[in-house]
């Protein structure tokens, strides 16, 4: 029997068959592990075809914006599996004007609506897991985010202020919830094209650097990010908290860009 088999996880950001919430999903359907999707409406029929892959998991709508929504996923979650051991948040957006145009004239509408999305919707959703988590006796919480939240990425943008504020939340929210025994992580990972990855500036720029300057000089793909997810997720892991693990081979460890 796997570390994962039996738990339970809600996962929040699957779009499509390149999310990285659906890697991590599928890495966490191969170890056994009964789970809960959420989808945007717009990505309601890529989703449920996805989840018919899977063995009946809960496939429930939720706009991350909406507080009714969360109550009611989580109330959903707490009805169908009597607690949570796995909160998954793969989950971000930046108003294409404001991703796209100078950091020094984002909107306010802009800011406001990308750091809700992309930072507040992952203490709202810890907020509620708590009571699930605490009857599993702990749990562990997993984040995406990306380089561009500590270093200046051309083209990142408002979503690097986003992700900084993600990363400050993922500490937090470790230190807040540690006595409950729930551990709460980041991965920061490479670039990966997925439907997000679209509307961030230079992503082809960013794929050629890193193929020439990372450690490992490639590409990650999804899985690689699945792998370590499931090893973040699992008991293997339980002094792990508050931390951001990065899966980008190595490129964050560059003090030079191509020579
Ligand atoms: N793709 C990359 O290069 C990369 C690198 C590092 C980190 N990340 C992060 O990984 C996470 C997943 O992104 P992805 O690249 O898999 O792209 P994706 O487009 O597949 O996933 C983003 C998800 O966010 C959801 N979403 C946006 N606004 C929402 C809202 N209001 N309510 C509910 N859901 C909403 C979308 O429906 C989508 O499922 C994001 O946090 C992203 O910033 C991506």
């Amino acid at each position: 029997m796997g570390a994962l088999e039996g738990k339970t996880a809600l996962v929040f950001g699957v779009a499509n068959h390149n999310s990285i919430a659906w890697a991590i999903t599928q890495k966490l359907a191969a170890e056994g592990v009964r789970l809960a999707l959420t989808y945007q409406e717009r990505m309601e029929q890529n989703v449920r075809k996805l989840a018919a892959t899977l063995d009946q998991p809960l496939v429930l709508p939720c706009d991350v914006q909406s507080d009714a929504d969360l109550d009611t996923t989580f109330a959903r979650v707490g009805e169908e599996f009597g607690g949570l051991d796995i909160l998954v948040h793969c989950v971000a957006f930046a108003p294409t004007e404001d991703l796209k145009g100078r950091v020094s004239r984002v909107s306010r509408a802009g800011f406001l609506t990308a750091l809700d999305v992309s930072a507040y919707s992952l203490m709202a959703m810890a907020g509620r897991a708590e009571p699930l988590m605490q009857a599993r006796g702990g749990g562990s919480v997993l984040a995406l985010t990306y380089l561009g939240s500590e270093r200046v990425v051309p083209g990142y943008n408002l979503m690097g202020v986003a992700k900084a504020a993600l990363e400050t939340a993922i500490r937090y929210l470790a230190w807040d919830l540690g006595p409950q025994n729930i551990r709460v992580n980041g991965i920061s990972a490479g670039p990966l094209r997925t439907l997000s990855a679209r509307g961030v500036g230079n992503i082809n720029d960013m794929f050629t650097l890193v193929e020439q300057v990372a450690p490992l000089r490639r590409n990650i793909e999804q899985s690689n990010v699945g792998d370590v997810a499931a090893y973040l997720l699992s008991p293997a892991a339980s002094a792990i908290t508050g931390d951001i693990i990065y899966v980008d081979n190595g490129f964050h460890v560059m003090g030079l860009g191509a020579m």
